[in-house]
């Protein structure tokens, strides 16, 4: 299973020249394109997690979607992530996902991994699936619901035995703010990165950075340093160390300069509005790309310019790499130099006499898969 890890960079369907291209062209020359974009065929989900409020909702049809994606392709989109709600849960999803494939596009799937043994037939030609696992059994099904975690890690075995490759996404809440390091092991044993983010207010209002149901501040902070440092042993940790700095500033507003939305990202919710990020602008009338066309709509889309609310491991990398920030490639640099043994290293270091035991579960484990961004 294992060698499929090893063609990452081809699994993830992203051209890195067109992209670089297209980065360069908003930036400098202003000639903006939509080169990510996520679309949230449905807000309807299969739960109702403790920290999530966009679980119900309008859906798009199928037909709406294949629309989309056609014109998209043609404005040079390169990659787009079906969100959600719970994307799986989507009856149009296979067609949506093939019709990208088919289009060219690298396909993304952000998901609660639960339907995907059910519905890995129709969307086995998606480049990635990013499933959500917010801790060992007893915490992530605390947020998620009973038998959760289980149905989720059948998910990533399933989806990774037809080749997808497959990432795992940690909300960071006040129920798992400390669940981290479990988080890694999983992922290492899987042989697939992690990637961690806050969980803010409201998915549907930026600027509510918090609610209760967002880790304690001190907490989260210490996790973070947490994750930089484990991710400096080699730790499988998706998110680059300037996005990391950056997160454990949250919840104070931390500005992005050169934000990427409506310039190279956006995001396309169930009724077509058309919105600089998944993020942002939710709450107000937005140009509608099902009503008025992909190309028209995204010429009136919201260009924030000032906004210190990106909190989003996903969206903040693309931020970071529309800046032309150096320090994407810091992560990447020492990559060479990492040991892949960072939790055998933590478990001597904690107690000499685990030496034996965690070098024995170090003989078992797969090396760690390459430190490319998870798109
Ligand atoms: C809205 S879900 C949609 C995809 C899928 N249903 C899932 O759970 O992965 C996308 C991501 O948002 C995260 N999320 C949910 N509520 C959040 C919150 N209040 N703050 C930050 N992230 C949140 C989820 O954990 C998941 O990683
Ligand atoms: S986080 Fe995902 S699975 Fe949980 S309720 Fe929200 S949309 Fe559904
Ligand atoms: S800075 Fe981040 S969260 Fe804010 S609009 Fe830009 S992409 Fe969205």
């Amino acid at each position: 299973m294992y060698s499929t890890h090893n063609n990452q960079n081809q699994l993830s369907g992203i051209d890195p020249v067109r992209t670089a291209l297209g980065m360069l062209s908003s930036r400098i020359l202003g000639r903006h394109k939509p080169l990510f974009v996520n679309i949230e065929p449905t807000h309807v989900c299969n739960l109702s997690c403790t920290f999530c409020d966009k679980h119900e909702g309008p859906q798009m049809s199928t037909e709406d979607g294949v629309r989309l994606l056609h014109e998209l392709a043609a404005m040079g989109t390169v990659s787009v992530c079906f969100d959600g709600g719970e994307p799986l849960a989507h009856p149009g999803i296979g067609e949506l996902v093939q019709t990208g494939r088919r289009l060219g596009l690298a396909i993304s799937i952000s998901t609660n991994g639960i339907l995907i043994p059910r519905r890995i037939d129709r969307i086995a030609e998606a480049n990635v699936v990013k499933i959500s696992i917010d801790g060992p059994e007893e915490i992530h099904d605390r947020g998620r619901g009973s038998g959760n975690f289980r149905r989720a890690l059948e998910g990533a075995r399933v989806a990774q035995a037809r080749g997808i490759w497959v990432a795992l996404r940690m909300t960071l809440a006040e129920h798992n703010v400390r669940a981290h390091r479990a988080v890694l092991r999983i992922a290492e044993e899987l042989g697939v990165q992690a990637l961690f983010q806050p969980a803010i207010g409201s998915l549907f209002d930026a600027s509510k950075h918090q609610a209760s149901h967002s880790p304690h501040v001190t907490a989260y902070r210490e996790t973070i340093d947490d994750l930089i440092e484990l991710k400096k042993r080699g730790a499988p940790v998706a998110n680059e160390l300037v996005a990391l700095r950056h997160l454990r500033k949250w919840p104070e507003p931390n500005p992005v300069p050169f934000c990427g939305g409506g310039r190279v990202m956006a995001a396309i919710g169930p009724e077509g509005g058309i919105y600089p990020c998944g993020r942002v602008g939710r709450g107000q009338p937005a140009p509608n790309a099902i009503d008025a066309g992909v190309a028209r709509a995204f010429e009136d889309v919201l260009r924030p310019t000032d906004c210190a609310s990106c909190w989003c491991t996903l969206t903040l990398s693309n931020c970071y790499a529309y800046r032309l920030d150096p320090r994407l490639l810091e992560g990447r640099l020492l990559s060479p130099f990492l040991s892949t043994d960072w939790d055998a290293t933590l478990a001597a270091e904690a107690d000499p006499k685990a030496e034996t035991d965690a070098a024995g579960l170090v003989q078992l484990r797969r090396k760690r898969p390459s430190g490319e961004t998870v798109p």
